[in-house]
This record gives structure tokens, sequence and C-alpha cells, in this order.
């Protein structure tokens, strides 16, 4: 069912200093700050031959990665984002093997403006997984 990986999405706590490091050190090619309000996130997309990382920093009071950065001070991996090709069929898939879609359960827009979901992590071996459909 899932394709290519899209993106690995790490959350940081300085998205300059972040960016600066994949660009300087890791010798990336990094994409300007992009803040999306509506998500509590602003991103830089480092973008890899095969993939993408997704710098992530809160934006706003209620970020959903402001819990993470608590527990995770210095950055983490936060989510990986594999791509589907019809996510209601994806999500009747992982719901009919008991698994939990986060939210209300039915798609909505993500960063990328493509219809996306999240598994719970704890039905996915501690990790936060996206869905987008591509
Ligand atoms: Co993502």
């Amino acid at each position: 069912m899932i394709g290519k990986l899209n993106h690995v999405a790490i959350a940081v706590p300085d998205l300059r200093a972040a960016a600066a490091l994949y660009r300087d050190a890791f010798g990336a090619k990094v994409s300007a700050p992009l803040a999306l309000p509506e998500h509590g996130v602003t991103t830089v997309f480092v973008e890899l031959p095969n993939t993408k990382i997704e710098l992530l920093e809160p934006l706003g009071d209620a970020s959903p990665i402001a819990a993470f950065l608590q527990r995770n001070p210095s950055g983490g991996i936060h989510h990986v984002c594999y791509e589907v090709g019809d996510i209601e069929q994806a999500c009747r898939r992982l719901r009919a093997r008991g698994m939990r879609i986060l939210g209300d359960g039915k798609p909505s827009t993500g960063a990328h403006g493509k219809p996306v979901v999240f598994a719970h992590p704890k039905d996915a071996l501690g990790t936060l997984v996206e869905l987008e459909q591509v």
C-alpha cells in the first residue's frame, strides 16, 4: 500500500540554526522558511535526491510539536511520511487492523496542500506515521 518515503520531519527548537546545519555542515539544498500558521509550524525543506527532510519549528501557542520539543529539547525525529494512492482506502485498511487515526479520523490538508492523515504512534512501533495522498 505505501509507496515512496515522502519526507522525514525533524522538530527543532531553532529553525535558523537547523537550516544552517543542513546547509553548511551537511551541504544540502535548503529552502527559505515557510510559516504555516494553520499547522502551527514554520518549515524549512531540505531537498535530497531521493526524498525530503522537513525541519519544523513551533509557531504560535498551540503548536502540535510543542509538547514533543518539551520532551526532546534539542530536537528529534517527529514523524515519517509515506505516499499512498488512495488515502480513504488506506484509512480503512488501518482501521480494519485496529489502528487509530489521529484527530477526527478524516484526511486534512497537509503542509504540501495534499490530503494527509496521521496514524497513532502507539499503533505504529512508537513512530508517528503520516500518510499523504499523491
Ligand atoms: Co509531514
